[in-house]
């Protein structure tokens, strides 16, 4: 793979964790046939050798002004290695060094670097799940990004603290997707933002027991890929699911219940061009939500329940010019109950499922689904891989973009 054959890309290091990934992110990057200049902060040193990162690179690792032990005093000139790159990339950028970066301090060579960059500058920030959501972390993340830097978001996972949770820095996989997505500039969906729904939805009854369905969240999950894959930012907005997922262009959204799924479509709803409601939301929940778990004190159990908000149809209602795409799973009747939810939910695609077609559905790795639009055209596609399945619901996205 050569996708970065020619580039020219100073990579920062700072003292994190995360830095021990570095090594593997150098290689990657010179796989792909990028020239690499590694940049160190001094605290970097604990968490990895200059000499490491300097063997995988083939160039030395700089830190300071002026490269020790020299007794000419050789300068590393920071303007001459910032206009050298045509990218620059901060991996783990530290939250010491995001507040840098956010207010200009410039106590060491990457920081001078950073301030006389000219070429675009990607920052993957890592750190401890708290510090990540602290205001003045997301402060300084969106003051960068309206420098127009490009930020890698965080992952979920397990920190080096033990815990559990957003902090982790983006894997190294993921960091060179998307230096190679900025240097293919062609890609379709590129300035388009995307919210989509996946999985199932879990209804609590008492503290440990829930209503829920078999949703797997493939088609979800495989439609979010396939959507970053085009350029686009992507919102994926779950409910409780095995399915993974590691793109730079998507951030994950964790939901249990369908009202907190809806909360989340909201908050995101205006920032977004297009949703793909590939969710499958429970239709009604418990009235109430035991405290405690609910002893089995009698011989028959009712649970009452309440109709959930239909999340599509709401969004469908306050639409301005977003492209909305649902699907719908029917057993009878199906094209003309299709039509009608396009109209009631003020639709511009449905993907008709058809719970009578063998190979389609939950927890299948097929599915033959039907598109039909706004205007009642309908195209019957052939029992496919959810993966191909997903192209052809972006391909509809690209298309009306075009
Ligand atoms: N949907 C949603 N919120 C709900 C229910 C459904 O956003 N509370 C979305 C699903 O993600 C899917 C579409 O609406 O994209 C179709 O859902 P479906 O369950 O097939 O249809 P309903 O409108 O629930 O109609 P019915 O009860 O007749 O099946």
């Amino acid at each position: 793979m050569t996708s970065l054959g020619g580039k020219k890309i100073i990579l920062g290091v700072t003292g994190g964790i995360a830095a021990y990934k570095t090594a593997h992110l150098v290689r990657l990057l010179i796989k792909a046939g990028a020239e690499v200049q590694v940049i160190m902060t001094p605290a970097s040193h604990q968490f990895v050798t200059p000499y490491t990162l300097a063997t995988l690179s083939k160039k030395p690792a700089y830190t300071n002004f002026f490269n020790a032990g020299d007794q000419g005093g050789t300068w590393n000139n920071h303007v001459d290695l910032a206009l050298w790159a045509d990218l620059m990339i901060i991996a783990p950028a530290t939250a010491n060094t995001l507040a840098k970066m956010a207010n200009g301090y410039c106590d060491n060579l990457l920081m001078a670097i950073y301030l006389s960059a000219k070429c675009p500058v990607m920052v993957a920030p890592a750190m401890d799940l708290d510090m990540y959501v602290h205001p003045t972390t997301e402060r300084n993340l969106s003051l960068l990004e309206s420098f127009g830097n490009i930020i890698i978001p965080a992952e979920d996972g397990e920190l080096a603290s033990g815990l559990i949770g957003k902090g982790r820095m983006a894997e190294p996989e993921t960091i060179v997707t998307s230096v190679t997505n900025l240097f293919n500039a062609n890609l379709p969906l590129k300035e388009k933002k995307l919210l989509i729904t996946a999985g199932p939805t879990y209804e609590p009854i008492d503290p440990v027991r829930f209503i829920g369905n078999h949703s797997s969240g493939k088609m979800g999950f495989d439609i979010a890929f396939e959507a970053a894959k085009q350029g686009a930012k992507v919102i994926l907005v779950t409910g409780p699911t095995n399915q993974k997922i590691s793109h730079a262009n998507v951030e994950v959204v964790h939901v249990m219940s369908a009202l907190e799924m809806y909360n989340a479509c909201h908050k995101y709803f205006g920032n977004v061009d297009a949703v793909i409601a590939a969710a499958a939301v429970a239709d009604y929940r418990p009235k109430t939500v035991a405290t405690e778990k609910i002893k089995k004190n009698s011989e028959e159990f009712i649970i009452e329940m309440d109709k959930n908000p239909d999340i599509l149809a709401s969004l469908g209602a306050i639409k301005n010019n977003q492209f909305l795409v649902g699907f719908a799973l029917e057993t009878q009747n199906e094209i003309e109950n299709a039509k009608a939810k396009i109209t009631k939910k003020n639709l511009d695609l449905i993907v008709l499922n058809s719970l009578k077609d063998e190979g389609a559905g939950f927890g299948k790795p097929t599915n033959k689904v039907t598109f039909i639009d706004r205007k009642f055209n309908i195209e019957p596609l052939e029992l496919k891989p959810k993966e191909a399945v997903a192209k052809d619901i972006i391909d509809k996205i690209i298309k009306h973009y075009e």
